[in-house]
């Protein structure tokens, strides 16, 4: 086993030892205290991110949006939440956190009574008057709301609820939810949504998953009705708004398919975008059934500089390219059924998403997936390329070159290493198995392992722990 598999082995037992040295010692166990709840949900990368003591099984959002006024005003909106928030407390709390951000709360209750709370940075801390039982449901209900700006990233790239002036582009990834609703906003705690979202009468508001209503119009302000049930991600979650012209169809695999187009884009993307219902077909052949009640594209005129694959309604800046349409569509298997357990597994994302375009591009008639690998091999071993282990590329290398396309060549590699047959066993396995949930490096090796019988402990060594191009593996 590679050093860093045994020093997370030796670190999981360390912690099972506390738990046992911790646990009651008598046979009539004393209750366990009601604590707070911790402020992150123990992601490395982003220690605030997502909260810990509670699971959220479902977020209804109330949302009420004014894009920015024209120029020269300032790029600054104006959103009025209510978030009602259907958790399960995993602990006895007294306490317990949501993320929100550059917004402000005024009201809260939980299971209907008034709870006080305070706001620091990325976090609401909660206090309800009566504490928390560990396991039984509760409701919580945010008022919320505030002045919309352009929220970046750690990397300065622009995320979050990023206010325009026909509306808003909303792209979470990593974790950027909390700047329009409260949320637990980590991988691992993944749930459904449902969204009622008023809007100037002439604007489109588009979340995830299907209208569950046709949208109304009264005074001059139109709510449009969304229900997204299948487990969903919180980096995923979008509520885009814009004068988009819309376009419902049902693609060859049967999946209902939702599109949003700025009207300034309608031309470019349309021939690109048409090919998502062949798309569908060819990744349920690799990968299995299409895990979503429904798919679309939100194509905008503004641009945040880069595509998102939002869950059911991938979100593209100005031009929904082939190759993106193909990279954003294999993410609905590869990151969002199956998403990444902590933020430093983003390879599994973007190298399964950047092979998936390799193999279609194959399918169509272009350069074999063995002809892209061969030529990602041509870079030199002294180009920086090489210089970043993928399984652990750091907060800020989340989105650098190598974790996309030496992602890829790994599955390449691999899928020479261990045959056809068992490299797509490997893939539909994956789905099956974490499809719904998160999974992690460790577990993605295990399952390899298991499906080709091999050890592949020097494989994974050269091409994902190792700052170096693989000579040998
Ligand atoms: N996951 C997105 C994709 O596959 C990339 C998001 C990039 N985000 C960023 N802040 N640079 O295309
Ligand atoms: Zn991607």
């Amino acid at each position: 086993m590679p050093s860093r598999r045994r020093t997370a082995l030796a670190l999981g037992s360390a912690v099972a030892a506390i738990a046992l040295l911790a646990a009651p010692i008598s046979a009539t166990a004393e209750p366990s205290p009601y604590t707070t709840g911790a402020d992150g949900a123990g992601d490395p990368y982003f220690p605030l991110a997502g909260n810990g003591g509670t699971d959220v099984l479902h977020y209804d959002l109330d949302l009420d949006y004014t894009p920015a006024p024209p120029d020269p005003a300032p790029i600054e909106g104006h959103l009025d939440g209510v978030a009602t928030i259907d958790l399960v407390p995993t602990q006895n709390l007294s306490r317990f956190n949501l993320d929100l951000r550059g917004l402000t709360a005024t009201v809260v209750t939980v299971s209907g009574k008034p709870a006080t709370f305070t706001q620091t940075d990325n976090e609401l801390a909660i206090t309800p008057t009566k504490k928390l039982k560990a396991g039984k449901k509760t409701q919580v209900v945010v008022t919320y709301g505030g002045t919309t700006t352009r929220p970046t990233d750690i990397e300065g790239a622009l995320y979050g609820w990023v206010t325009t002036r026909d509306g808003a582009m909303v792209v979470n990834e990593p974790e950027g939810s909390g700047t329009w609703f409260p949320v637990n906003d980590h991988p691992t705690d993944k749930a459904t949504y449902s969204f009622e979202i008023t809007v100037p009468e002439g604007l489109v508001a588009v979340a995830n998953g299907l209208p569950s209503d046709p949208a109304t119009t009264v005074d001059g302000k139109s709510t449009w009705y969304w229900d997204a049930p299948d487990p969903m991600a919180a980096y995923l979650a979008t509520a885009s708004v814009g004068d988009y012209v819309v376009d419902e169809y049902v693609a060859e695999n049967g999946t209902p398919i939702f599109d949003a187009v700025d009207p300034a884009r309608l031309g470019a993307p349309s021939e690109d975008l048409a090919l998502t219902s062949d798309m569908l077909v060819f990744f349920e052949s690799l990968y299995g059934p299409y895990p979503f009640n429904s798919y679309g594209a939100i194509v905008d005129d503004d641009s945040v500089g880069y595509a998102l694959e939002t869950q059911t309604r991938s979100f593209f800046s100005r031009t929904a390219s082939e190759g993106t349409v193909a990279h954003e569509l294999a993410h609905q298997w590869m990151g969002n059924h199956v998403s990444p357990h902590r933020w430093a597994d983003i390879w599994l994302n973007e190298g399964w998403a950047t092979y998936s375009t390799w193999m279609w591009t194959e399918h169509r008639g272009g350069d074999t997936a063995q002809v892209s690998f061969a030529d990602y091999l041509t870079i030199p071993a002294d180009d920086p390329e090489w210089d970043l282990a993928i399984a652990d590329p750091g907060p800020l290398g989340l989105f650098a070159n190598p974790v996309y396309d030496r992602g890829a060549a790994t599955l390449h590699a691999l899928r020479v290493k261990i045959g056809d047959e068992e490299f797509f066993e490997l893939a539909q396995t994956w789905v099956e198995r974490f499809g719904g949930g998160t999974a992690s490096t460790a577990d993605f090796i295990a399952l390899s392992e298991e499906v080709s019988g091999q050890d592949l402990e020097a494989f994974f060594d050269a091409w994902i722990y190792t700052p170096e191009k693989p000579v040998s593996w």
